[in-house]
């Protein structure tokens, strides 16, 4: 009866024994909501493949029902804690991600395929694990990061039960999953990608965060399995290195290396303090642990976008808990608060009372001071430490823990009778948006409160994920990769015969189009779509100019092969129009060559606008 003590735990503890204000009892039925979100058996999914989380049963307005690398891996990181501690009905649910994971990473896709690793930063799928070849913001780089996070926690547990059986599945399933992985995210972390919204391509704070995490972690699984990832090693301290340039001074700027003018204040980086809180690191500036300087005055900063953003934060005293958002400049639905960036406040701040305890001593600086001043006015710079100066130790933790509270407070009072968590709550009304249901809603919900639950109770911590204990810096950061190999784990159930070589074409065609008509690229492979329209490649006319009318495609085809191809028009009023030309392209044997590019210029109808 994991759920049951929330309540209990919510409404009277506090670090000194004294009675908080009671807040809503928490939803104890959040973790079946999730559960009711996963194929083959979630009673809200239906359709959906084995082990193949949701993000919402939401089929329009928007359409959420995929499976986003992200938010399926983020959720299996809180099944695979709420396994850990003691649930063992969710096993199964482990081990159909595993699987489902497995057959996911040989799916080739419009960012590539297995061959080249670069098919793993594909965002989303169709919940029956095919591509989905619509316009997106791709690739994503941060899905196989945390999907080897996620995986690497189980993987974990299966060494330390030392029974035949889970040995076997670790080394014959999970760990060739999570091999691919780590070689993506050392091949490919300095590369740019979209942000964690979908929106931004750069470099993402939480990508990166993420992504020192699983080579971290990574390396040190690899040596329990008595194998090696170099890339980990090699590239680790690179990234590391490379987190340091999100910070300037006063918060972490979320996305750097852009052309995207914005603040950079995001919950972006909150998301990445808590997906890389280690309960055995200290309040380390380098690894922006949440009861770091640097991740409370970064809090500061975040929460204080919103205060005066959203009406219904109006009544709202100055310094107290408030509703959050994405980040301040968001428009998606008009822009508005999100359960789950508002629990992520709550979140960090119950991981940093988890190591204040731990380590018995509150260090307040200039830095952090202002956060401080928020939630206790009379904070001074010094060093408290629970030894000397128990009482104002335990008053400093209680007011964080009640500032922390009243973040889910706040969720509570914008959460419909229901229970039901969608992704948004009106910035007018608090009235449910976007799509319903959210699996990650209710994922960052319960392990906001297992964190609050593990600050207040001998309630175990999360696993440490051997966090450097004094993290050591490159003196200059060197923009590294390491060229990765990519197997299809048939052993976790990938298709054999999948994962063959593929060879990356650069499709430049010129054609002069009208605003408000899209070129696409079509063709006989599965690649191109099968000559289904609808499973067409959306061109890029990024380079588009005057002079040189270009769209441009990038696809990973099968070595060795003639392809058949052409391009289509889509008019604006959603009319297609066909090239006449029939094109081939020779795909070369892997090797041979980097990449093909074909320049090409559209044969056939024009389009006029409607
Ligand atoms: C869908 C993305 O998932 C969301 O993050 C984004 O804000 C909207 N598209 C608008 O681009
Ligand atoms: C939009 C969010 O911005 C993105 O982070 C998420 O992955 C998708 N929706 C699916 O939930």
């Amino acid at each position: 009866m994991i759920f049951r003590g929330w309540i209990a735990t919510l409404v009277a503890t506090t670090i000194s024994g004294t009675i908080a204000a009671p807040s809503l009892a928490p939803r104890n039925d959040y973790l079946q909501r999730v559960l009711d979100n996963i194929g083959p058996n979630g009673k809200q999914v239906p359709g959906a493949s084995a082990g193949v989380i949701i993000a919402s049963p939401s089929t329009q307005d928007p359409d959420y029902f995929f499976t986003w690398t992200r938010d399926a891996a983020l959720t299996m990181k809180m099944l695979v804690d709420e396994f850990l501690h003691g649930n063992a009905g969710l096993r199964s649910y482990l081990q159909a991600y595993v699987k489902s994971q497995a057959i996911l990473q040989t799916v080739s896709n419009p960012s590539g395929a297995l061959s080249s690793g670069r098919g793993l930063g594909e965002p989303k799928f169709y919940a029956n694990l095919t591509r989905y070849n619509g316009a997106w913001g791709r690739p994503q780089r941060d899905g196989p990061a945390l999907r080897a996070t996620a995986l690497i926690t189980y993987a974990n547990w299966l060494l330390n039960t030392r029974t035949n059986a889970n040995l076997k599945e670790v080394k014959e399933q999970v760990w060739p999953v999570v091999k691919n992985d780590l070689a993506y995210v050392g091949e490919f972390w300095n590369s740019t990608g979209f942000d964690l919204w979908e929106e931004v391509s750069g470099s993402s704070f939480f990508a990166t965060a993420a992504q020192h995490r699983a080579l971290v972690e990574g390396a040190a699984l690899a040596k329990r399995l008595g194998q090696n990832c170099a890339a980990c090693e090699s590239q680790a301290p690179n990234v590391l290195c490379f987190l340091q340039t999100y910070w300037n001074g006063k918060y972490v700027v979320a996305n750097i290396n852009t052309g995207v003018q914005r603040s950079g204040v995001d919950a972006n980086t909150l998301l990445g303090s808590i997906a890389t809180f280690d309960p055995a690191a200290t309040c380390s500036d380098t690894l922006f642990q949440p009861c770091s300087a640097r991740a409370l005055s970064n809090l500061k900063t975040y929460v204080d976008a919103f205060r005066t953003l959203y009406t219904i934060n109006s009544k709202t005293p100055k310094t107290s808990p408030v509703a959050t958002g994405r980040y301040a400049e968001d428009i998606y639905y008009n822009g508005n608060p999100w359960y789950l960036t508002t629990l992520a406040v709550a979140e960090q701040l119950y991981l940093a009372i988890q190591t204040w305890s731990t380590v018995n001593v509150i260090e307040i600086n200039a830095l952090s001071l202002p956060f401080w001043k928020d939630v206790y006015p009379a904070a001074k710079i010094g060093t408290i430490s629970k030894r000397s100066n128990g009482k104002n130790f335990n008053k400093l933790l209680d007011a964080v823990l009640d500032y922390a509270d009243g973040f889910v407070a706040v969720v509570h009072q914008y959460t419909p009778a229901s229970g039901a968590l969608s992704e948004q709550f009106d910035r007018n009304t608090g009235a449910p948006l976007s799509a319903r249901d959210l699996t990650w809603s209710y994922a960052a919900y319960i392990t906001a409160l297992s964190a609050r639950r593990s600050a207040t109770s001998n309630y175990p911590q999360v696993p440490s994920w051997n966090a450097p204990k004094v993290p050591k810096i490159p003196s200059t950061c060197s923009a590294s990769s390491a060229k990765g190999t990519y197997v299809p784990a048939t052993g976790a159930g990938a298709p054999p015969g999948q994962g063959g070589c593929t060879v990356l074409i650069a499709f430049n065609l010129n054609a002069t189009t009208y605003y408000g008509e899209n070129i696409y690229l079509t063709g006989n492979v599965t690649e191109l779509g099968n000559w289904r329209t609808s499973d067409s490649i959306p061109g890029d006319a990024g380079g588009y100019t005057s002079e040189r009318p270009l769209w441009k495609f990038e696809v990973e085809l099968p070595e060795n092969e003639v392809v058949g191809y052409g391009y289509l028009r889509l008019e604006d009023d959603g009319e297609w129009l066909k090239e006449t030309a029939n094109r081939t392209v020779s795909v070369p044997k892997c090797g041979a060559s980097e990449t093909v590019t074909v320049q090409d210029a559209w044969v056939g109808p024009t389009g006029i606008p409607s």
